[in-house]
């Protein structure tokens, strides 16, 4: 049986076509509320299942928004602020939303409106709104921008406090988000690197001998949505896969007192993607300021952080101690470590 009526299918298809052409970002593709309405309940959700990753990390890591002010730029439905303000119910006095479609930006205001009456909540269009000393979210927009565009917009976030910013983990995707967010702010000497890094020096993945990898995550799909009706139809006539959910990030703050993860994470080490499994041992791409290591663990020199890194969904960064390829030991990031 049918959940979404063909009109729907045939708005969530064109949708997505744009999307994975990468040519959305030519003209305003919200044609009414409606278009809204129905990216909401199904693009924006998954999205919202990246921010919940990324933001269960950066509380795990002991890190705060540094300001009150939150921005949510080229919000579309307002997925990325909705989710900040659930994960950070008291955090933000104010909320301003911005998007080059007027359609998205009223939709978002309303959104957000009904759901928090307490804040103030304002929308604008990006060439007014005023990033200075606020937490600025980006949520899956690179695609949609020429390089000239990404120049423009990252100049609007020069005075801001942090910078949250989430894409879909195509490996172009990241390496872009890397090398034209990531590397140029941290090189002004004004940002550091929150997370998933765990330095502000230069990307390892992006330097020669890394070539075929990116930084990519996984995030959690509730269990639920494999048993609903809705979610299935979705995904069969809209052909997407909600089995995997990949997703790139990066984490910056500005100032010198800046609260970088890295500042009390010496040594430590960020697991990119999965652990690989094979007969008897896992295989783990770990970046860390030295450079990128394909190394491999083995249950009985390490049973702990074998078992974490097997079911996943723990803190991801590790102080390894390597011999050749094998990890000796290995500290975990915020848990208690090997006996
Ligand atoms: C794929 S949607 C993502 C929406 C939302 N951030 C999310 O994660 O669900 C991209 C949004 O960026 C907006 N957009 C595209 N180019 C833009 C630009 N140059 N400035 C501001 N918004 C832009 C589009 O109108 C659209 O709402």
């Amino acid at each position: 049986m049918s959940y979404w009526t063909k009109g729907e299918i045939k708005t969530l298809n064109r949708l997505r076509d744009g999307f994975l052409a990468g040519n959305a970002g030519a003209a305003d593709y919200w044609s009414g509320e409606e278009d809204l309405g129905l990216y909401e309940k199904t693009f924006a959700q998954r999205i919202g299942w990246k921010w919940d990753a990324v933001l269960s990390e950066l509380s795990l890591r002991g890190w705060s928004p540094p300001s009150t002010k939150l921005v949510d730029w080229a919000c579309g439905s307002g997925i990325a602020g909705l989710r900040t303000l659930e994960h950070w119910p008291e955090a933000f006095g104010a909320i301003t939303v911005t998007d080059r479609s007027y359609r998205a930006r009223n939709f978002a205001v309303s959104r957000l409106r009904e759901k928090r009456g307490d804040l103030a909540v304002e929308g604008g269009n990006p060439e007014q709104v005023d990033c200075g000393g606020a937490v600025v979210l980006v949520s899956h927009l690179l695609t949609e921008l020429s390089e000239r565009e990404l120049r423009g917009v990252l100049e609007r976030f020069h005075g801001a406090a942090a910078l949250i910013w989430v894409e879909s983990a195509t490996r172009e995707n990241a390496r872009r988000l890397m090398a034209t967010v990531r590397d140029p702010l941290v090189a002004t000497g004004d940002w550091k690197a929150v997370a998933p890094c765990t330095h502000s020096g230069s990307c390892p993945l992006l330097q020669g001998e890394n070539e075929r990898h990116w930084c990519h995550h996984f995030a959690r799909v509730p269990s639920e949505v494999h048993q609903d009706e809705a979610w299935r139809d979705f995904s069969e006539r809209v052909g997407v896969d909600l089995r995997v959910l990949p997703y790139t990030f990066v984490v910056l703050e500005r100032g010198t007192k800046a609260r970088a993860a890295s500042d009390g994470e010496n040594g430590f080490s960020r697991v990119i993607g999965t652990a690989r499994e094979f007969k008897g041992f896992l295989k783990v791409l770990s970046c860390a300021k030295e450079g990128v290591n394909d190394w491999t663990l083995q249950k009985r020199d390490v049973p702990a952080t074998f078992k974490a890194l097997r079911k996943g969904g723990e803190l991801p960064l590790f102080r390894f101690e390597t011999q050749g390829d094998r990890v000796v030991k290995a500290d975990r990031g915020g848990v208690q470590n090997e006996p």
